[in-house]
Formats: C-alpha cells, sequence, structure tokens
C-alpha cells in the first residue's frame, strides 16, 4: 500500500511531471504554435492577418469560447498538405513525450479542412504517420477521435463521416466540438447513432460554456462514453450524482477555463469538488498552444493554486486518466503497475 499522505507539497511539481499519465483532451490544432503557424503559411504561400509570431500570440486574449475559435481556426488555415498534419502532431508528441504521457487520444477537426478544400485523406495521414512515429521514437501509443463542428448542420457532420470511413481503421472515436451555445447534443443524435452502429467510441464537449442539461442530453441522446469539460455539472447536485455512479469520465482543461473565462481564476476551479464526489476527472490541455500551457504545465499551476489537491489527488488524476482511455485492459494494467512504482518510489 502506497502512503499518499506521506508525501508533501514541496515534492508535487516533480511527482506531477514524472508520473505517466494520460491525455485525452486536446485538439491537435491547438497544438499549433505561433512559431509553426508562421513557418507553414510561409511554406504554403498563406498570408497571415498578423504581421508577426509576436504579434499573434499578443492577440491570445480570450474573453468567451467563441472568441477563442474565430482565432483557433484562422490558424488552422495554414495546414494544408499531408506533411503539415505531421508536423504538428509531431511537435505536440515531443512536448508529450517530455511531459511522460504514455498515450494520448487527439482530438481533429477535418470540417476545418475539407471546407478549404482539403483531402480527409491528408489530414488523417498525416496525423496517423505522426502517431507510428511517436510509438516507435517515445513509446506513446495514440489514438486519433474526429470531431464534428457543432455549429455546422447534422448533414454536413454525416458528409464528413462518409469521406472519413475509407479511413475506419485509423479512427477509435467521435467527438462533438466548437461553439456550444444554441448548438445542443441533440442536433448530432442520428450522426452519433450511426457512428456507434459502426463501432466507433463516442465523446462529447458538454457542459463548458453551455447549460447542465447538455451533459444529461450527451449522455442519453448521444450515448457518449466520456463528457469534454463537464466542469457546469456543479451546477445541478443530482447531475454529480448520476455522473458518479455511472463513473462518466471527465476531460478537464484547467488552464483553458481560465483562459475562456469559465472560471475567474485557477484558485477558483472546481476540480477538487469534482474529485470529491467521486467522479472520474482527468487533466488534460485542450489547446495548449492557445492557452498558455501543455498538460504538465496544466497539473502543476493548478495544484500550485489549490491546496486541497496533493498527492492523493494526483495519483488518483493520472489513475482515472487510464481508467478513461480507450486501450485495452492489459495495457491499462501495465500503466496503472507504472503508476503506483511511480508513487511507491516517492513515499
Ligand atoms: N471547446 C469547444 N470547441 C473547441 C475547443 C474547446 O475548448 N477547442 C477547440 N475546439
Ligand atoms: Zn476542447
Amino acid at each position: 500500500m502506497i502512503d499518499l499522505d506521506r508525501i508533501g507539497r514541496d515534492r508535487l511539481p516533480a511527482l506531477l511531471r514524472a508520473m505517466p499519465k494520460a491525455e485525452l483532451h486536446i485538439h491537435i490544432e491547438g497544438s499549433l504554435e505561433p512559431e509553426l503557424i508562421f513557418k507553414l503559411a510561409e511554406r504554403n504561400g498563406v498570408k497571415l492577418a498578423y504581421p508577426s509570431v509576436e504579434a499573434l500570440r499578443a492577440a491570445y486574449a480570450f474573453t468567451d469560447l467563441q472568441s477563442f475559435l474565430d482565432i483557433y481556426y484562422a490558424g488552422a488555415s495554414v495546414l494544408q498538405k499531408e506533411a503539415d498534419f505531421f508536423d504538428m502532431a509531431w511537435a505536440y508528441f515531443e512536448k508529450a513525450a517530455a511531459d511522460n504521457v504514455v498515450h494520448a487520444e487527439l482530438f481533429f477537426d477535418p470540417q476545418t479542412h475539407t471546407e478549404r478544400g482539403v483531402p480527409i485523406e491528408a489530414v488523417i495521414l498525416g496525423l496517423h504517420h505522426a502517431c507510428q512515429r511517436a510509438h516507435a521514437e517515445f513509446g506513446i501509443t495514440s489514438r486519433l477521435i474526429l470531431c464534428f463542428l457543432r455549429h455546422l448542420s447534422e448533414e454536413a457532420a454525416f458528409e464528413v463521416l462518409e469521406q472519413a470511413l475509407p479511413y475506419r481503421e485509423y479512427l477509435i472515436g467521435v467527438g462533438l466540438d466548437s461553439s456550444e451555445r444554441g448548438h445542443p447534443p441533440e442536433k448530432f443524435a442520428r450522426v452519433f447513432a450511426r457512428c456507434r452502429e459502426l463501432g466507433l467510441r463516442t465523446v462529447a464537449h458538454a457542459g463548458e460554456e453551455g447549460p447542465p442539461a447538455y451533459i444529461d442530453s450527451a449522455i442519453d441522446v448521444l450515448k457518449v462514453d466520456r463528457i469534454d469539460h463537464g466542469v457546469r455539472c456543479v451546477e445541478d447536485p443530482g447531475l454529480v450524482a448520476r455522473l458518479a455512479a455511472l463513473r462518466m469520465p471527465l476531460t478537464v482543461c484547467p488552464l483553458s477555463n481560465v483562459k475562456l473565462c469559465v472560471y475567474p481564476s485557477l484558485g477558483q476551479h472546481q476540480l477538487p469538488a469534482l474529485l470529491e464526489a467521486g467522479l472520474v476527472a482527468t487533466v488534460n490541455s485542450d489547446d495548449p498552444a492557445y492557452f498558455g500551457g501543455y498538460i504538465n504545465d496544466n497539473f502543476v499551476q493548478t495544484f500550485e493554486a489549490l491546496p486541497q489537491l496533493g498527492a492523493r489527488q494526483a495519483w488518483q488524476l493520472a489513475r482515472n486518466s487510464f481508467e478513461a482511455s480507450f486501450v485495452d485492459e492489459a495495457l491499462r494494467e501495465t500503466w496503472l503497475r507504472r503508476l503506483d512504482e511511480v508513487f511507491a518510489g516517492a513515499g
């Protein structure tokens, strides 16, 4: 038995960085750093609205989800060729390896690219080859989750699903992202039903800016395996109890929540309450290039800001990330053993 309560707070930052973890909520287009945006813009002859890397970075002051999405979609316009998608994902995997991420499930937004005439093959194969290389070089396992843009129609979601089907073997599941308010999960009931028939796992952003009712309908109507964000569940105690009883994972992204003004500061984040309620909460980076940090930055800064979070919660969050991941049992058991070894060594 590991004595987690004996591990002092001074040891936390190093432990949070060293512990093996899975990242389950990362929009790969949100890992595109300004330097790479400029490099790809030059390579592809794309004219950017900002004169320099510094000017672009200075524009990353968001007031809500939509103000971020406008800049995020503009940044993604430099992605045109398979090599661009590979380079973007490879840059992420280098960061992930340094952060001791052993498994990553990457979201990607094909409609952002196919609408500009980029073939979906270039998107999926570029990302897939980066995933293969991450396994060969770093031992990181990874999966791809195709996200539908919820501000577009369900018909458009069906179209992109059709285009993706020749590459079905490279996908573990589908998700739902982009502007949440006014676009409830019900809008995508039929396309999610089709995806489940195809054997795809399902996740959806819900309860980030949208109301707690969207979390219920993501579960009831879309029949999701995980909720992305979900932090607004705390407004409904009955929903919190339901999520706990279902062991429905929440992929929480603390720095994102502060940057998009869901919480005024990390010190007011509800992560401790979610863990206290027994929820399968995890910590993730969402769009690290835009929100000020990768997964370890999220862990270290959140634990620094919240004194209720200690070694026990660190262990629980890493454990939850493996429980919530879409991998087979044998691999999950291997990681859980490795996690316990790291904490036993620190105790
Ligand atoms: N929320 C919704 N859609 C997104 C996000 C997010 O945080 N990041 C990229 N697309
Ligand atoms: Zn997200």
